[in-house]
C-alpha cells in the first residue's frame, strides 16, 4: 500500500485552496504587513443573488479605495470550503479575517483555531451561534426586523380579510440567518390575524433558479394562492416566471413581498410585479474596512453594528430607481 498518497493529496489540496485564496484584488500572497499594509482575508458566501454580487463589488472596491491588501474567496455556498479558506489565511498570517457565514452553526473549531493564531475575526452580514468572545465585531443586517416589516405590510394589506388569505414562503438558504430570522420574524407579526395562513414554505437557496423551481411545484399543488413572500428578491424574480407562466399575473392574482430591494428587485415592484420589498443593504465595504483599520489600531470596535435600512412600496421604488447603486 502506498503510504505517502494521503499527504501527497492533502498537499494537493492546500495547494489548490492557498491559490484560490490568492486572487482577489490586490492579494499579495504573502503574510500581513511586509509591504506595510494591511492583509485582510475575506471568505465570501458565494454568488448565489444581485445582493451578494453587489456586496462583493462593495467590499472589493472599498478595500481598494482604503488600501487594504484583500484575499478575497468565493465559498460557492458550501461551509467546508468557507472553514478550509480560513484555516489558509490563519497559515497566511493574514492581519484580519472576515467571513460572510453560509449557515449560522458548526464555527466553533475553525474560530477557536484563529483566536489560538492571535488573528481577529469580522462577521460580515451574517451571524453564528458561537460564543461572542470567539469574533471581535459583527456588521450586518437585523434580519429578524426586515421579516417583521413584511409581517407589518401583510397584517395591514389583510386587515378586513374575512376568508383566510393563502400565504406561500420562499425560504432562503437553510440554515442561515437570514432564513431562520426572515420567518420568524414573518411568522411573528402575522401570527395575529388567524386568517393568515401559511400553506406552504420551502427553501428556494437564495437563487433565482430554484425560487423558479420550487414556485412551479407550489403553484401546481396550490391552485389558490393569495400571497408570496420570497426571503430575497432573487427568489421572487424566480417565482414571478413560476407566476406567469402558470397563467397568472404577479402583485395582481398572487401579491409578491421580498427583502433586498436590489435593481432587478426595485425594477419589478415598480413595474407593479411585486407589491412591497424590505431592504437588506449590501454595501457593508466601508464599515468592514474602518472596523479592520480600528483593530489595528488597537482601537475599539462595537461588538454589533446593525445596518440601516428602510422600506419600499411600488411608488418608492420608481422614485428612487434612478439613483440607486445597486
Ligand atoms: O445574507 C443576505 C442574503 O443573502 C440576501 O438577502 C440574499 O439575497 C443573499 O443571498
Amino acid at each position: 500500500m502506498n503510504r505517502k498518497l494521503p499527504a501527497v493529496l492533502l498537499s494537493a489540496a492546500m495547494a489548490f485552496v492557498l491559490a484560490a485564496c490568492g486572487s482577489g484584488s490586490g492579494g499579495s500572497g504573502g503574510s500581513g504587513g511586509d509591504d506595510g499594509k494591511i492583509t485582510l482575508g475575506f471568505s465570501q458566501v458565494g454568488s448565489e443573488s444581485g445582493w451578494r454580487e453587489a456586496n462583493t463589488k462593495s467590499i472589493k472596491e472599498s478595500a481598494q479605495t482604503a488600501g487594504i491588501d484583500l484575499k478575497f474567496s468565493d465559498a460557492q455556498q458550501k461551509q467546508e470550503n468557507q472553514i478550509a479558506t480560513i484555516r489558509s489565511y490563519i497559515q497566511q498570517k493574514v492581519d484580519v479575517i472576515a467571513f460572510s457565514p453560509v449557515v449560522v452553526t458548526g464555527w466553533d473549531a475553525v474560530l477557536k483555531e484563529a483566536q489560538a493564531a492571535k488573528i481577529p475575526v469580522v462577521l460580515t452580514d451574517r451571524a453564528v451561534d458561537s460564543d461572542p468572545s470567539l469574533y471581535v465585531s459583527f456588521l450586518g443586517s437585523d434580519f429578524v426586523k426586515e421579516g417583521e416589516a413584511i409581517g407589518d405590510w401583510t397584517l395591514n394589506e389583510y386587515k378586513d380579510a374575512t376568508a383566510p388569505v393563502n400565504i406561500v414562503q420562499l425560504e432562503g438558504t437553510v440554515g442561515s440567518a437570514p432564513a431562520i430570522d426572515r420567518k420568524k420574524g414573518f411568522e411573528s407579526k402575522i401570527a395575529s390575524n388567524p386568517n393568515l395562513k401559511v400553506i406552504a414554505s420551502q427553501s428556494g437557496d437564495f437563487t433565482r433558479a430554484d425560487g423558479k423551481e420550487v414556485m412551479t411545484a407550489i403553484l401546481k399543488a396550490n391552485p389558490k394562492i393569495d400571497l408570496l413572500f420570497a426571503h430575497n428578491d432573487d427568489m421572487g424574480i424566480g417565482a414571478i416566471q413560476a407566476i406567469e407562466e402558470a397563467g397568472k399575473k404577479p402583485g395582481v392574482d398572487i401579491k409578491i413581498v421580498t427583502i433586498d430591494a436590489v435593481h432587478d428587485g426595485m425594477q419589478a415592484l415598480a413595474d407593479g410585479k411585486i407589491n412591497f420589498i424590505a431592504e437588506c443593504s449590501p454595501l457593508l465595504g466601508d464599515q468592514l474596512m474602518d472596523i479592520v483599520k480600528k483593530i489595528k489600531a488597537g482601537q475599539p470596535v462595537e461588538k454589533r453594528i446593525i445596518t440601516e435600512e428602510t422600506t419600499f412600496t411600488q411608488q418608492q421604488a420608481s422614485e428612487a430607481l434612478p439613483n440607486r447603486k445597486y
